[in-house]
């Protein structure tokens, strides 16, 4: 049995689905279904005995110990946070009480139950944290790709808050022996992605027929994966990996946003001849301390757990297109009041 927390959101639901695809191991799901927390994301494990959703608060202590005591996990997979970066511009309070306050609850809960495991059950129990690539700060063109010996230099509230909690879980394990292992992805896409993020913001304005918001000079980088090949990875760590280690993880997919938006409206209009949205792409206002560039170095990963991605930017953003196109009612149902509200907010800034 394995404890998920975050599950109903993008990475975390896609995580929970591989796994019970690819073993009959159970899962205890724990999500607070916030605005990005979605159970129909979950929808085809609907009767499955052995995934367990549990609505709460990584931060209800009370309520963690007791799935804890109840389920006795191998393992707690930290996926819960506040994920958005312009959200944690515009307010980064929950970013804090979730990210930082949130994940420490959650190993102070973690330390005290691994404390009382049989020696054979601690020795093998592992806390994963689900981290990112944007802890490194930004990189300036042609500088080495993000390594794990690089310092953490975060520019945003979202970045510091994962930040702090990278320290705290690394702390853990110093200090009190915690097997924890943290992996630093880059930018991930796929289905189930909230429409905030670029990918799926894009798909929703082109196929809406809105324009498409370009913050800046849209020539920030970043390195892409597929969200099927970042869960493979999780696998890896929590399997292989080695307590008190972290991993880089990325697709070795560099690419300008721009270059990213355009590939989308070209493989659009191969799927709906007329969709003219490239046209509709429209530069806006950066986002204020916007990080220039991001690149992973995944060799450790690679060396040490013989992990790599599968799909290629190509294969991996035609999928990702064919499963928007098949589910535009799972996009409708998630563009609901409060996403209105988050656009006209955010982009009502943006306006150049
Ligand atoms: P998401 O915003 O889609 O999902 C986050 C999930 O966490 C939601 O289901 C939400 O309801 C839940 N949640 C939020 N606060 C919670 C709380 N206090 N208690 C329990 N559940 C809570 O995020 P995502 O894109 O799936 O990212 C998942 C994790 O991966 C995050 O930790 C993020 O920092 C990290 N990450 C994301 C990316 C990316 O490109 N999306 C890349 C690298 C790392
Ligand atoms: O690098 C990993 C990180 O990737 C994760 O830790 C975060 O959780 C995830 O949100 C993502 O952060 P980014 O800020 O890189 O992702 P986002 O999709 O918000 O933006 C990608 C790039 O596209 C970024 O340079 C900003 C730009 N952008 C974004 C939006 C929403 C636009 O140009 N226009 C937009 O409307």
């Amino acid at each position: 049995m394995i404890l998920v927390t975050g599950g109903a959101g993008f990475i975390g639901a896609n995580f929970v689905l591989d796994w019970r695809e690819r073993c009959d191991e159970p899962v205890v799901n724990l999500d607070k279904l916030t605005y990005a927390g979605n159970l129909g994301n979950l929808a085809a494990l609907k009767g499955d005995a052995k995934h367990v959703f549990v609505h709460g608060d990584i931060g209800d202590r009370a309520l963690v110990e007791s799935l804890l005591a109840t389920h006795r996990p191998r393992a707690i997979i930290n996926f819960a946070a506040e994920s958005h970066v312009d959200r944690s511009i515009h307010g980064p309070a929950a970013f804090i009480e979730t990210n930082v306050v949130g994940t420490f609850s959650l190993l102070e809960a973690a330390r005290a139950y691994w404390a009382a495991l049989p020696e054979v059950e601690r020795a093998r129990f592992r806390f994963v944290q689900i981290s990112t690539d944007e802890v490194y700060g930004s990189l300036a063109p042609g500088a080495p790709s993000f390594a794990e010996t690089c310092a953490y230099e975060p520019n945003s509230p979202y970045s510091a808050s994962k930040a702090s909690s990278d320290h705290l879980v690394r702390a853990y394990h110093h200090t009190y022996g915690l097997p924890t292992l943290t992996t630093n992805c880059s930018n991930n896409y796929g289905p189930r992605q909230f429409p905030e993020k670029l990918i799926p913001l894009m798909l929703h304005c082109a196929l809406a027929g809105k324009p498409l918001p370009v913050y800046g000079d849209g020539l920030h980088v970043r390195d892409w994966l597929y969200v099927g090949d970042h869960c493979a990875a999780i696998c890896a760590v929590i399997e292989r990996g080695r307590p008190g280690e972290t991993y880089n993880v990325g697709g070795n997919a560099e690419m300008a946003n721009l270059d990213v938006v355009r590939t989308l409206c070209r493989i659009l209009a191969a799927h709906k001849p007329g969709c003219n949205a490239e046209e509709r792409i429209t530069f806006v206002k950066d986002r204020l301390g916007h990080d220039r560039r991001y690149a992973i170095d995944a060799s450790k990963i690679r060396r040490e757990l013989g992990w790599s991605p599968r799909e290629t930017f190509e294969s991996g953003i035609s999928r990702t297109v064919r499963w928007y196109l098949d589910n535009e009612a799972w996009l409708a149902a998630v563009a609901s009041k409060e996403y209105q509200k988050w656009i006209s907010l955010n982009y009502a800034a943006q306006a150049a």
